[in-house]
């Protein structure tokens, strides 16, 4: 059973895909995490986005340690990363990685932006989490400020459209929902009735 979960930065699609792994007790993986530990890798060594070769060099050997650094999920670090992930050949480095991972048994659960279209369009189950930009800036912004950071809504909305229009204008694997793949649109819905429906869906399959 192999279950796609895509869709724009802060939609809620880490959380569905989470929930949906530790309930049927499938494999999970957060395929933008690997597009951060790109990321992260350039920033240290002080790249700039568009070295193609330094990008290619760092996805195709990546250090399986970096997915616990805790700057992984730092702002400057998710730009840098949808920078890279606009880079052939760093999509093709980490292809392979994520089909291997998503034959596991019994299932297993990969959230990102093509799962459903470039990594596994031949996914048994697809999801497209969504919400309109200004919601998702809101959770992200309140998400940041529980953290401690000192930002503002404005500025994070801006980084998350200029984010989206990056993701979903690059030449490969857009950020676009598979034709297959079921909308959810999160803008309205709390936690507790997204994880409802979807968990509803994904035991109609099994
Ligand atoms: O989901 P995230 O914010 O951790 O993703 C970081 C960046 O990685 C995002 O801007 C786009 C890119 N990404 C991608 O291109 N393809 C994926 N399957 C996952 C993430």
């Amino acid at each position: 059973m192999i279950i796609a979960v895509d869709g724009p930065s802060a939609a809620g699609k880490g959380t569905v895909a989470r929930a949906i792994a530790s309930r049927m007790g499938y494999h999970f993986l957060d395929t933008g995490s690997l597009y951060r530990m790109v990321g992260l890798a350039m920033l240290r060594a002080g790249k700039s986005g568009d070295d193609v070769s330094a990008a290619a060099g760092f996805a195709a050997t990546l250090d399986p340690a970096s997915v616990r650094d805790a700057d992984l999920r730092n702002e400057d670090v998710a730009a840098m990363a949808s920078k890279v992930a606009a880079i052939p050949d760093v999509r093709a480095a980490l292809l392979e990685f994520q089909r291997r991972f998503a034959r596991q048994k019994p299932g297993a659960v990969l959230d990102g932006r093509d799962i459903g279209t470039v990594v596994c369009p031949d996914a048994d189950l697809k999801f497209f989490v969504t919400a309109r930009a200004d919601v998702r800036a809101r959770r992200r912004f309140e998400e940041l400020r529980g953290q401690g950071h000192k930002v503002s809504l404005e500025q994070v909305l801006a980084d998350i459209e200029a984010r989206d229009a990056r993701d979903a204008a690059r030449a490969v694997a857009p950020t676009v929902a598979a034709p297959d793949a079921i909308v959810i649109d999160t803008s309205d819905l709390d936690r507790h009735a997204v994880l409802a429906r979807v968990m509803s869906l994904v035991r109609a399959r099994n």
